[in-house]
């Protein structure tokens, strides 16, 4: 299969260049200023940017809650993904209490079924056994997967305390593989839900209420002691305070290996969306919590001055039936749905605003991730790299008027005026999305073994 782009502007790495791009078998086979190839089909970018696809480092499909999955499955999250440029996500395993890891992986992959984007897994740690080590180490040599989660939130089902973290990021440094980590104080935050609920403060605004930004800054602090002990590469997922991405701005500094992820939602929204009607505050419940518009501003800011690795979506999304069903707001299960609008989203705050150039943006969404999660020829524009592209047009709408995949009923970001979107989407050398609308024959993605 071979497909020619011509006249765009190709985002590398380092610079846009106008030129064109030849794709053979899935790949980047030829990038020069002018090739003329008789017969082959062929798109004109002229005046459009031609980025390499985003890779979603944060998503959950099929993830099982006490109320139920995820409304997403691998296919409907896939097809969302695609819609909105992002041609591969990473997931998670997450075993249950005393299963071996491996088992877990291998029943993790079994849900799957259809899926078409290219897919990885990081391993949840949530509990420390004697054999952990042993299969942290298979993880890692037999099955391709080079990062592991850990929660300090979640303290009752899947969160860990701080010397078990201490124990996974040993264990990590000696495969020389990353581990991510969820950063809040988890039993602080059941402390104070527990006083919130005893005197019958049950509104929404408790969930934020309950987390306060400490409850995150200061689990990044511990974990930079804990950096400094072992030395083990750390990923701090959705860093939602201004604080946080201070000390972690000043940990790199000090030459500790420390990034950070952030999520559209702490870009674009602060906390009065609690105070808003049920049905609507319901969408926010996630943690962390939608914060303050101080925190919102510096997490502008933070990005802009080039803290921040990469941009995650952490999309996890629920109905609104799901949502309701709780009592409280302690009952209300966490998470939203994102991964469609997460390149229009940054687009529209940083590039068109002239905050960053479009190669910022490319690092963020795709490079970075690429390279930290070890994902092979994936995450920029290079002669022998994947044909994962998206040509990428300039636009002013609102996201709730287009198409969306995702199968929730909730979007927090319907409202949001986009100022640029995937206009062609390209995954494997085959255009996947055009018109406003997938393709009917979308070919399988694959899960991508990492070293
Ligand atoms: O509220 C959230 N973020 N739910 C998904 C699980 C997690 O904590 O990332
Ligand atoms: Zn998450």
């Amino acid at each position: 299969m071979q497909l020619l782009i011509k006249n765009g502007i190709l985002v590398l790495p380092q610079e846009t260049v106008q030129a064109d791009l030849f794709i053979e078998n899935g790949e980047i086979s030829q990038i020069e200023s002018s090739i003329s190839k008789e017969g082959i089909p062929y798109i004109d970018a002229k005046g459009s940017f031609v980025l390499p696809a985003g890779i979603d480092p944060h998503v959950h499909l099929s993830l099982s809650t006490p109320i139920g999955l995820t409304v997403d499955d691998f296919e409907s999250g896939s097809k969302a993904a695609l819609a909105g440029g992002t041609t591969t996500f990473i997931d998670f395993v997450t075993p249950r209490k005393g299963q071996n890891l491996i088992d877990a992986f291998i029943e993790r992959k079994a849900v799957i079924g259809n899926c078409y984007c290219d897919f990885a897994f990081h391993m949840s740690i949530i509990e420390w056994r004697t054999e952990i080590p042993n299969e942290m180490e298979a993880c890692v040599k037999e099955y391709g997967i080079t990062s592991f989660k850990t929660y300090l939130a979640y303290r009752n089902s899947i969160g860990i305390d701080f010397d078990d973290l201490e124990k996974v990021m040993k264990t990590a440094k000696s495969l020389n593989v990353m581990v991510t980590i969820h950063a809040e104080l988890g039993d602080i935050i059941d402390q104070l839900q527990n006083e919130a609920i005893s005197k019958k403060h049950y509104d929404l605004i408790y969930h934020s209420k309950t987390r306060p930004d400490y409850t995150e800054y200061q689990a990044v602090e511990k974990i930079i002691e804990l950096i400094r002990k072992t030395n083990c590469k750390t990923y701090i997922v959705h860093v939602s305070t201004a604080e946080s991405l201070n000390k972690i701005s000043k940990a790199q500094k000090e030459g500790l290996p420390i990034f950070a992820e952030t999520c559209p939602q702490y870009f674009t929204f602060e906390e009065s969306v609690y105070k808003d009607s049920r049905n609507k505050a319901l969408g926010f419940i996630m943690s962390p919590p939608i914060r303050s518009e101080e925190n919102r501003r510096g997490i502008e800011k933070a990005i802009a001055d080039g803290q921040v690795s990469t941009l995650g979506t952490d999309h996890c999304p629920f109905t609104l039936e799901q949502k309701q069903k709780a009592t409280n707001f302690t009952k209300v299960v966490n998470g939203t749905g994102g991964i469609q609008h997460r390149l229009s989203l940054f687009y529209s705050r940083f590039i068109a605003s002239k905050k960053l150039s479009v190669n910022d943006m490319t690092k963020l969404a795709s490079t970075h991730p690429a390279q930290f999660f070890r994902l092979p020829n994936k995450g920029k524009i290079a002669i022998g790299f994947d044909a994962d592209l998206v040509i990428w047009k300039k636009t002013s709408e609102k996201i709730g008027k287009r198409i969306l995949y995702s199968r929730s009923d909730i979007d927090i970001y319907a409202d949001e005026q986009i100022q640029g979107k995937a206009d062609i989407v390209i995954k494997a050398g085959k255009i996947v999305y055009q018109n406003g609308k997938l393709e009917k024959d979308l070919p399988q993605g694959h899960y991508l073994y990492r070293k």
